[in-house]
């Protein structure tokens, strides 16, 4: 073993980078830094592990070692409050982020810094790795601290090796342990349901633990999404404070604990939920956890959103600073009644409207028991011969006639027990074999556990690729969460929630292996599974079966804390009362589409959908690509404000709602901007006028962007003109 006196005092230097070493007396310092931030790990002479720091970054990187002791809160009892991966049944008197029980029964673990290193991935990337050992037991534990420099992200996962005679039970495997020093703690959470997604609560943290998770297994963030925030000594706004956005990257249950201890500080362990998951470990194998990402802003919310969107755009989401298509879908349009000609017709439609491609949605398939509703067909993936007797192919062809491309709903994962598919396979099927079934959507979730199962989700994809080479579009859809999880397949049940997201991110590996860059969207009865582990694979996700547009204001704001634009899918629908223009300017705000009968909307109206999506092309690569500033909140104000600034602040795209319908709401004050060139002049102008009327707006007026920011500009917000849409011009 290496020890700590051996080191030699050595910092790492290279472009862009700074991760290194520094020994100072007997205390090591492992400063792990990105632009603008360290998170530091300090090493004493016992070789504990500490996680001393996540700030600012310091000038001086000696000054790193200074920080512990300027903190006089208590007594520290065992030498590892503030661990950096907190083992348990020894010394620590905390939550833990790793419990095991040894091969030979024993329930005590220690984990002991052994070695570090930093391997440079580019210039922008670096991973520090952190070895530990027990100095009793024969197990290490690799800590990983993914760095990406200019975005300020970080990513932290872990490896367990087993390297004992017998097999260990990993009964708690975090992926990453926070350790934050601060006055006090401010949460923001999130919890939701079918059409209620993104539902936002903050709350100071008390002593004690909160923990966020879910135990769905799959549409696992129906009640609550992973991702959250922490405020540091007050609660951060848009442009103040310091705040910490946290998710783990994982599709299945998660478990974040938030700890704060009688030191009054906080300690943040998430992982894999180990609800039920014991998981046993044979000698030699490895644990690998999924990967825990942080972003740490020192000036509020908007600039640790902006770097958690350019860090999804850059490295994270499936073809991120890609191009995107327009779509018309005819899930809200026809319901599962539909028939060739019916689809014929909207495809012509789709033409019309000017989008780049159809989405056929549910009901297309089954024939034994027709796919006519929810209740029956899921899992038989023939196209239905009644309603379509030449087929997908047929559709495909006449897409190509009409000059637009097609797409096609999936839910693979998942079964009807009224299917030939639960017919002939019934041990494909998460049940428990003594219990009554017990549904949800009428449906079962298929045991991605089993190897025969991947075959046959990859082989749903797979065929449809194969008999029509040319669909271009895929919405995945995964409407179910697992009751009476059991797998017939598995040894083991422990291993159940594990295997089920493992052979999920199998089939989805091999899928992109093949097709690489299909669009493809994550949908899950809405937001049921927007994370970044799916989002490797996916290229948008559907927030919300909610499309109302004045909820959609509300619900698509919380997202875009975490999320990009351009990976938002917002269909136009005939949800809620606001007229056309508003529920369109809304969905342009993401990625754009529609769901609703073409044939059925006024001269007027179409002849606006049609010009809002040219002027959408135009702008569409800065919403997708452009700097995305929330200007005013709909939950603290009468007009909910968003802005889209291009990388040169030369253009930008500005979106108004008016979200209260009390007497005399409006814009009574100008909305400053954020992201312009103060340098600059700016001309603004108004976007997506419906016909036959006049915008309010002088698009002579030349303004500085300094006047801009400083006293802001009036979209002129009142009950005659409830959405507006503005375009920002530098001269
Ligand atoms: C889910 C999706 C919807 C639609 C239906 C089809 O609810 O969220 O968009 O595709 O399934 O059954």
């Amino acid at each position: 073993m290496r020890t700590l006196y051996n080191m030699k005092l050595s910092v790492t230097l290279f472009s862009g980078l700074m991760v290194g070493l520094l020994q100072v007396k007997s205390q090591t310092i492992i400063p792990i830094e990105t632009k603008h931030n360290a998170l530091v790990l300090q090493v004493d002479a016992k070789a504990n592990i500490a996680m001393v720091y996540y700030g600012p970054k310091l000038a001086a990187q000696s000054d790193y070692i200074n920080i512990v002791s300027s903190y006089k809160q208590g007594s520290e009892y065992t030498g590892v409050v503030d661990a950096a991966y907190t083992a348990s049944g020894s010394r620590n008197l905390m939550e833990p982020a790793i419990t095991v029980t040894h091969a030979d029964g024993n329930n005590s673990l220690d984990l002991l810094f052994v070695s570090h290193a930093v391997k440079k991935e580019s210039d922008n990337i670096a991973i520090t790795s952190i070895v530990l050992k027990d100095p009793v037991y024969n197990l290490k534990t690799i800590l990983y601290y993914k760095i990406y420099y200019n975005e300020d992200v970080i990513e932290q996962w872990s490896e367990i090796k087993n390297n004992e005679k017998g097999n260990v039970t990993l009964q708690k495997f975090a992926s990453a342990n926070l350790y934050l020093r601060g006055n006090s703690f401010y949460l923001t959470q999130y919890h939701g349901d079918w059409a209620k997604e993104m539902q936002p609560e903050e709350s100071k943290i008390t002593h004690g633990i909160k923990t966020l998770d879910t135990k769905l297994g799959t549409r696992a963030n129906l009640f609550q999404p992973s991702v959250f925030m922490v405020s540091m000594d007050k609660p951060a706004t848009e442009t103040e404070g310091t705040v910490l956005y946290g998710t783990l990257a994982y599709s299945g249950n998660f478990r974040t604990d938030l700890e704060l201890d009688y030191l009054d500080n906080l300690r943040i362990i998430s992982g894999i939920n180990n609800y039920v998951s014991a998981y046993t470990l044979k000698p030699n194998e490895v644990f690998t956890t999924p990967a825990f990402l942080t972003t740490l802003s020192s000036s509020g919310k908007g600039t640790a959103s902006r770097n958690l969107q350019s860090w999804a755009r850059n490295y994270r989401l499936l073809d991120g600073k890609g191009t995107r298509l327009t779509l018309l879908n005819n899930w809200e349009a026809t319901y599962f009644d539909f028939d060739e000609n019916k689809l014929f017709g909207l495809l012509k439609d789709t033409k019309k409207l000017g989008v780049d491609l159809f989405l056929l949605d549910d009901g297309w398939f089954a024939n034994k028991y027709p796919r006519n509703g929810d209740v029956a067909g899921l899992g038989d993936w023939a196209e239905n011969k009644k309603k379509l007797p030449n087929g997908i192919a047929s559709l495909v062809k006449e897409a190509e006639n009409n000059e637009v491309k097609f797409g096609i709903w999936i839910e693979p994962e998942m079964v009807n027990p009224k299917s030939e598919l639960y017919e002939k396979h019934p041990d494909w099927v998460v049940k428990q074999p003594k219990r009554e079934e017990f549904y949800f959507r009428n449906q079962l979730v298929l045991d991605l556990a089993n190897p025969k199962v991947q075959d046959f989700v990859f082989g749903v994809v797979d065929d449809l690729f194969k008999q029509n080479p040319n669909l271009a579009y895929i919405k995945w859809d995964c409407n179910a969460v697992i009751y009476n999880a059991h797998s017939v397949y598995l040894k083991n049940q422990s291993h159940f929630y594990i295997e089920y997201v493992r052979g999920l991110y199998q089939v989805l590996e091999r899928i992109r292996k093949k097709y690489p860059t299909v669009p493809m969207m994550l949908c899950s009865g809405g937001g049921g599974r927007v994370d970044y582990a799916a989002l490797q694979y996916f290229t948008e996700f559907w927030p919300s079966d909610n499309t109302d547009p004045l909820e959609r204001i509300f619900m698509q704001w919380e997202y875009s804390y975490f999320y990009p634009a351009i990976s938002s899918s917002n269909h136009v629908t005939d949800w809620g009362k606001q007229p056309i223009k508003f529920r369109t300017d809304v969905a342009m705000m993401g990625k754009l589409g529609f769901d609703i009968v073409v044939s059925h909307l006024s001269p007027n109206d179409l002849k606006f959908c049609q010009d809002a999506i040219k002027t959408y092309n135009e702008f569409k690569p800065v919403i997708w690509q452009g700097d995305q500033y929330r200007l005013s909140n709909p939950r603290e104000s009468s007009v909910a404000s968003m802005v889209y600034i291009s990388e040169d602040k030369k253009t930008g795209i500005a979106f108004n709602y008016l979200v209260n319908n009390r007497y005399g709401e409006g814009s009574k004050l100008p909305i400053k901007f954020h992201g312009l060139d103060a340098s600059k002049k700016y001309k603004i102008s108004e976007l997506n006028v419906y016909p036959g009327t006049k915008s309010s707006i002088d698009a002579a007026k030349v303004y500085n962007g300094d006047f801009l920011m400083k006293i802001g500009f009036n979209p002129d917000i009142n009950q005659y003109r409830t959405s507006v849409v503005l375009k920002i011009e530098a001269l």
